[in-house]
């Protein structure tokens, strides 16, 4: 299964991914993560991500687009992947259109986890990651057990870097003009699936893991 993740900036994409990729066996490729992971070992491609992913622009196509598609034609994205923030322009919409075209694969479905923007605000503000696994809290939301403390490996929660008030206001504008098309774009190619995401995180899953199932099972018996 080649499943996409649509949504603004904290409109709960992560935190999905992980029950989906799960469930499904299918790698979580987060496009966001693997820049973050970039910054924070210091690497090429982190010191070249870095202005823009602290500013909250969108890193450059000549950097995003290649990064995707050799992770994609990697061994463990044979079966299928979650690509989780990307594409993120139309442009890297058409390339990776291209792309699985050549490799005769197909998308099975953009999954919009559609969220309004008075939600988002306090979702990023109070959200907190885990500096080694990177496993992702909210301070009223999804609390974990010890505050300050990661529950899965016991290390120590910090607020994400684009995470400040300029970066969010950035991110903000930059889904509007570039990312939101995406949504007519999918849906023109029929694979627009929305999920109300302002439910409580549980809810979103559950409901997200039923229009999963329903469509695998399709798949399964044509
Ligand atoms: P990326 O990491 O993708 O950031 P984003 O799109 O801004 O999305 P977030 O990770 O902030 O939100 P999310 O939807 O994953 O929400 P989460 O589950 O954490 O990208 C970062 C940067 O990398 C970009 O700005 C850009 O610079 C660069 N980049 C990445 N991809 C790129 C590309 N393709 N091209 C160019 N540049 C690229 O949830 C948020 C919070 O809300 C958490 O605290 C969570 O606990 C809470 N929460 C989640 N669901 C719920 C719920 N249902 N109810 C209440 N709280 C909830
Ligand atoms: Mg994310
Ligand atoms: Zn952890």
């Amino acid at each position: 299964m080649r499943v996409i993740l649509l949504g603004p900036p904290g409109a709960g994409k992560g935190t999905q991914a992980r029950h989906i990729s799960g469930k499904f066996g299918i790698p979580h490729i987060s496009t966001g993560d693997i820049f973050m992971k970039n910054i924070t070992g210091e690497t090429e491609l982190g010191k070249k991500a870095k202005e823009y992913l602290d500013k909250g622009y969108l890193v450059p196509d000549e950097i995003t687009i290649d990064l995707v598609i050799n992770r994609i034609r990697e061994d463990d994205a044979k079966n299928g992947y979650l690509l989780d923030g990307f594409p993120r322009n139309l442009n890297q919409g058409e390339v990776l259109f291209q792309t699985l075209e050549e490799m005769g694969d197909h998308l099975d479905a953009a999954l919009l986890i559609d969220v309004p923007f008075e939600d988002i605000k306090e979702r990023m503000e109070g959200r907190r990651i885990c500096t080694s696994c990177g496993a992702s809290y909210h301070i009223k939301f999804n609390p974990p057990e010890k505050e300050g403390v990661c529950s899965k490996c016991g290390h120590k929660l910090v607020q994400r870097r684009d995470d400040h008030v300029e970066a969010v206001e950035e991110r903000l504008k930059v889904y509007e003009e570039h990312t939101k098309p995406l949504i007519s774009f999918f849906r023109k190619k029929n694979l627009l699936v929305s999920v109300d995401g302002t439910k409580g995180i549980e809810e979103v899953t559950e409901i997200i893991l039923d229009v999963l199932t329903e469509m695998d099972n399709k798949d399964n018996n044509e």
